[in-house]
């Protein structure tokens, strides 16, 4: 097989550090700066089509499911038209009201995750249009859709997935930067978007760099029964993402919650034997998180706060995680690296099978 592990000791250590060029393969030739848009020609969708569009619901199982929750937090950002996720799997269950006017937009790293294809095929039955965000090419959910982005991120044999992971946000991020372009996202913010996207790789770099201390942290959290990851609004889904990353590699428990909703519930779980990685990235929320961190702190449960640099954490005694600044509707994919490589090293510090976790399959195809 051509794709093999090489010098890397798992496929998904691997497919971690293969993200800064597999974000460059999604982006190439997909942004035109000149009108400062997404230039996504698989969509099948004109600019009078793309303006119809009244709602946008984003479909997906488990990581593709949480990216699908940045996404749609990007769209209502760029494009002002209010957009949700919903695990495919539930779907259909529930008898959803199919709009002619809602984009449905259907993400899956196999293109063959079987709660996924139902939910499109649900769909297109009660005449509603169905993109997909698919990796594999020419796979089934790819084959049922009626436009989509190809992912690019090359072949992912890891079951944690990363790199097509990684791909969907940026996916998200033009078919966002496109349908706000239609509508009201200024030439100067259509450009100031496509120049973050542009410095994304370089970034996702400088993450990976700081491998060794996200090992050594990752040690430590890797000694705890139970952690819980929070974050807010943007940061929320990464939390989720980062809390199944953990929980599926490490076998450890590891709840995710929206900092906010702390104080209702979870403080109550908080100690010295449970620790806690707040995602607190320089937003609009920065100083209402970190005062929510100091409850947790006054609890005495130990903090690993990933952040950015010159954030006034206010004496928190707290582990601190810096990644770099970028757009701050892009930051949610360079919070996720440092979770990532949290995982890796606390499933491979407790000595567990990293690229094939025990109960779980890469895709799903029994529903
Ligand atoms: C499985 C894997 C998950 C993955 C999900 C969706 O449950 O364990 O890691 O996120 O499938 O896979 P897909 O191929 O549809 O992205």
């Amino acid at each position: 097989d051509a794709y093999d592990a090489g010098e890397h000791e798992s496929f998904m250590h691997k497919e971690i550090l293969e993200q800064p060029a597999a974000a460059e393969r999604v982006m190439r030739g997909r942004l035109n700066d000149r009108f400062a848009t997404g230039h996504l020609g698989g969509l099948n969708l004109d600019a009078r089509e793309l303006r119809a569009i009244r709602r946008v619901k984003v479909l997906g199982c488990g990581s593709a499911y949480y990216v699908g929750e940045m996404g749609a937090t990007l769209i209502e950002e760029l494009a002002r038209i209010p957009a949700s996720a919903e695990a495919a799997s539930e779907f259909r269950y529930r008898n959803p009201i199919i709009e002619p006017d809602t984009l449905y937009v259907a993400v899956s790293q196999s293109g063959e995750t079987i709660d996924t294809l139902l939910a499109v095929q649900e769909i297109r039955r009660k005449g509603g249009r169905v993109i997909g965000l698919v990796n594999v090419v020419g796979s089934a959910i790819a084959r049922e859709v009626d436009g989509g982005i190809y992912l690019h991120a090359g072949p992912e044999v890891a079951v944690a997935s990363t790199k097509a992971l990684t791909n969907m946000f940026l996916g998200f991020a033009m078919l966002a930067l496109q349908l706000g372009r239609v509508r009201d996202l200024s030439i100067a913010d259509g450009r100031r978007l496509i120049a973050g996207l542009n410095a994304l790789p370089g970034k996702i770099e400088q993450v990976l760099a700081t491998e060794e201390r996200l090992e050594a942290i990752a040690e430590r959290l890797a000694a705890a029964e139970s952690l819980f990851f929070v974050g807010r609004v943007r940061g929320f889904p990464v939390a989720r993402e980062g809390a199944q990353k953990f929980k599926e590699i490490s076998y450890r428990h590891a709840e995710a919650y929206q900092t906010s909703e702390l104080k209702h519930g979870p403080l109550a779980l908080i100690s010295p034997a449970v620790p806690t990685v707040a995602i607190v990235p320089d937003d609009e929320l920065v100083e209402r998180n970190v005062a929510a961190l100091h409850e947790i702190a006054a609890r005495g449960g130990p903090l690993v706060v990933v952040t950015h640099d010159d954030v006034e954490l206010q004496g928190l005694d707290a582990e601190r995680v810096v990644v770099p600044r970028t757009e701050r509707e892009l930051d949610p994919i360079l919070l996720t690296i440092p979770l990532q490589l949290l995982a890796y090293h606390a499933a491979k510090h407790l000595g567990h099978d990293i690229d094939k976790p025990r109960n779980l399959a890469k895709s799903v195809t029994v529903e």
